[in-house]
């Protein structure tokens, strides 16, 4: 007979599809080989992302499992929107007596999830785990610093996410498992080189636009940032394709209408016309956590627009810049990465972020507690 683990994942926000799209894969593939312990997984989603192409096409396109429920939770301040989900998370936590609830990255999903799991004393595990900006002005960081405060299982990325728990007293429980989104890409790249249509869809050739993502609170809701972004962006002499994330279109409203003819915005991707769209441009601007390691996978050059990152690997590495928002700073940096790019950019940094089996040690590390 094998030992049934009950899994609660709970997701909210489009990267933590992505995230847990790998994870789910691994846990239907152990359960296959192991002859000791059984995942039963229930993903509950929070209804934090809710737009189409912010939640259902990922579900679609990656085959997610359907979610057992959708707490429907929508947009909010961070109390309510917060305070809405830890109440209905704990029921239905405390409904499922699950062995783990299972968190991913640094969303108010996150926290909330974590919050709800601990006070009831079921146990958390934590992916994406460690990481740290040390800006405490970043809801971000807040629900990434109590998650790990209150996870069992700590689930890091990277082993400067290991350092960052030791710097904060969390040794217990650690593990470096590698970077579920790496997973994610190599398994994702091919079926998205074979069915993705979205450079002809939008006339686009190879290595000929710039592609650039903004949703961070900290650039959308402070008018001088964005104005530093928005007017880099417009003196950047190359096409620039923008995916606008629905928080920026909001910000930006009639603005977006002033932008010039060589930004082209059009509405959020799906994952694999993303990975496309990645792979295919010059150089890409991003205040994303999870673009800038796409680039460096697509092996293009990245200039951030923010003023420190929680992957400074890539920073080090020379495959990163990170900017802010200031427009001449902005301009530097593309000036040097339109250079790398013109002369075949390459950034190789070997074994940063794993093998590609991620999602399978992190399935071994809750797989053991069955045993
Ligand atoms: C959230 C995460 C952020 C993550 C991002 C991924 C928090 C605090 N932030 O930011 O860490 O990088 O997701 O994309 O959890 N909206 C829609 N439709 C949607 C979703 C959002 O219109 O489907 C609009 C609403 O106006 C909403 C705003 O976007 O108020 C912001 O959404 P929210 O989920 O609060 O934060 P994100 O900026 O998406
Ligand atoms: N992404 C996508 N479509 C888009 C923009 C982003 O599929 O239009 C993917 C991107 O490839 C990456 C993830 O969404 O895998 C990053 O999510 P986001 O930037 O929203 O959040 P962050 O990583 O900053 O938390």
């Amino acid at each position: 007979m094998k030992k049934i683990l009950k899994i609660v994942t709970v997701v909210g926000a489009r990267p933590q599809f992505i995230k847990a799209a790998a994870v789910s894969r691994a846990f239907a593939e152990f359960n296959k080989q192991s002859d000791d312990v059984c995942f039963e997984e229930q993903i509950v989603h929070t209804g934090q992302h809710y737009d189409e192409n912010m939640s259902k096409v990922f579900f679609d396109q990656l085959k997610i499992p359907h979610p057992s429920v959708n707490l429907e939770v929508g947009s909010g301040s961070h109390g309510r929107q917060s305070g809405l989900m830890l109440e209905k998370i704990e029921s239905i936590l405390l409904e499922n007596k699950p062995d783990w609830t299972l968190i991913y990255g640094d969303t108010n999903s996150t926290l909330a999830a974590a919050l709800a799991a601990v006070k009831i004393h079921i146990p958390v595990a934590h992916v994406e785990s460690g990481l740290r900006s040390f800006n405490r002005r970043m809801p971000e960081e807040i629900n990434r610093v109590v998650a790990d405060h209150i996870s069992e299982k700590l689930l890091c990325p990277t082993d400067t996410a290991v350092e960052n728990l030791a710097n904060e007293g969390i040794t217990k429980g650690v593990h470096q498992v590698g970077d579920v989104m790496y997973d994610s890409v190599l398994f994702n790249m091919t079926l998205a080189e074979q069915s993705s249509t979205i450079m002809d869809q939008l006339g686009l050739k190879e290595k000929s636009f710039y592609l650039a993502t903004i949703h961070r609170a900290e650039n959308t809701d402070d008018k001088d940032r964005m104005d530093g972004i928005l007017n880099a962006l417009s003196q950047i002499d190359m096409p620039i394709l923008l995916p606008i994330h629905p928080r920026t279109k909001n910000t930006l409203g009639a603005e977006i209408d002033k932008l010039g003819s060589r930004i082209k915005i059009i509405d959020p991707v799906s994952y694999l016309d993303m990975l496309i769209l990645e792979k295919n441009s010059r150089v890409i601007l991003t205040d994303s956590g999870g673009v800038q390691k796409e680039a460096y996978w697509a092996n293009v050059p990245c200039v951030t627009l923010r003023d420190e990152t929680e992957w400074t690997e890539l920073v080090t590495a020379g495959c990163n810049r990170v900017v802010g928002s200031d427009t001449s700073a902005i301009m530097d940096a593309v000036e040097k990465a339109e250079n790398e790019a013109a002369q075949g950019f390459a950034c190789d940094v070997s074994d940063l972020y794993g093998d590609g089996h991620s999602a399978d040690k992190i399935a071994t590390v809750l797989g053991e507690q069955g045993d």
